[in-house]
């Protein structure tokens, strides 16, 4: 018998960045996290899933490219599925899994968020597993974690050893700011240098940055933008978010040796944003770069307009792309 599930799961955009393990294996976090994730239809992964008794292996294409599914990644994810399974359960099923970005992978842009969260949806629907699949969304890339829920949702570090309680919890559904924007501009969509994976781990060993981030100024950042999301404070939110991507960069730039993620045009973009809100009276637009030099600028949506010619202004005929959508709907659907 054959069994086939597709799925898609779109992009989380952290405002408070996660960077730094405690634990590689089980992927948990040195501080807790807090993203948006975008709707649907923009920037997303699509996944299959067959399992069928005829199959040999197990196997899986990323963007029509067979990978290797024995990367210890993928397996933890499957052996994890496959333990909680309540389906396929009386003989042995390969499972043949197929996935598609419909954006650059690997520049910054969140795809393994997309790309896992996917993955565990479409092999948790093959394979019956209920309940909260965060965890194991985690295991295959930490940022994942946030890409099961919609809306605002932040990723729990946790206490304990196993990683039990280190899971992503929903915030404010998407319906709760529908206002709130997400325009990515995507400065370059070539493949980043340095992976957010080795990045973090070199952060977390050598830049003097790491333990007040971890042990203070993340858990305030938590509270502050959480309240201000509850209270649709976008001065309040946008403050925050700008103030952690700087230091997020900051903390790659003070690791030896130092990582640099942004580029020329990333910083033309900030100095812009800076110059836009000064001369507003108020912040109107928030950037926010992960590991890589796209920026994603969060604002309401009585500013897109305005704020989106302010970019094709200064970026004419350049091939600075934009996708646009806020986090006004559901995430993950069949
Ligand atoms: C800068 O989740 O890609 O985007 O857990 O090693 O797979 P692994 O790392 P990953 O790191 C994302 C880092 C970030 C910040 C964020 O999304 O919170």
């Amino acid at each position: 018998m054959l069994s086939s599930i597709t799925c898609t799961a779109p992009v989380n955009i952290a405002t408070i960045k996660y960077w730094g393990k405690r634990d590689e294996k089980l992927i948990l976090p040195l501080n807790s996290s807090l993203s948006g994730t975008l709707h649907q239809d923009d920037l997303k992964t699509t996944t299959t899933a067959v399992a069928s008794e005829n199959f040999t292996e197990d196997a899986i294409w990323l963007n029509g490219k067979k990978e290797d599914i024995n990367t210890t990644r993928y397996q933890n994810v499957l052996r994890m599925i496959r333990s909680r399974a309540t389906k396929l359960m009386d003989k042995k099923h390969f499972v043949h899994i197929c996935s598609i970005n419909n954006f650059p992978t690997a520049a910054g842009l969140a795809s393994s968020a997309s790309g896992y969260a996917c993955l565990v949806y479409v092999l948790a629907q093959l394979y019956g597993v209920s309940g909260d699949i965060s965890a194991i969304a985690r295991i295959g890339s930490g940022s994942a974690c946030r890409s099961v829920y919609g809306g605002f949702v932040k990723w729990e570090m946790g206490a304990e050893s196993d990683g039990s309680d280190s899971i992503a919890v929903q915030v404010a559904p998407e319906t709760h700011w529908p206002e709130m924007n997400i325009i990515v501009l995507v400065v370059n969509d070539k493949k980043k240098e340095t992976s957010s994976t080795d990045g973090m781990q070199r952060s977390a060993a050598t830049s003097p940055m790491m333990k007040e981030r971890c042990a203070t100024i993340v858990p305030q950042r938590m509270r502050d933008i959480e309240a201000a999301i509850q209270a649709r404070d976008f001065q309040t939110f946008g403050d925050i978010t700008m103030k952690d991507s700087d230091d997020f960069h900051e903390v790659c730039a003070t690791t030896d040796p130092a990582i640099y993620y942004l580029n020329d045009t990333s910083r033309y973009i900030m100095n812009l944003v800076h110059k836009y809100n000064k001369m507003s009276g108020k912040i109107k637009c928030a950037y926010t770069f992960d590991a890589g030099p796209n920026a994603c600028i969060y604002l309401p949506e009585e500013n897109v307009v305005e704020a989106l010619a302010l970019f094709t202004k200064h970026f004419p005929g350049s091939d600075l792309s934009t996708y646009y959508r806020g986090s006004d709907k559901s995430n993950i659907e069949k």
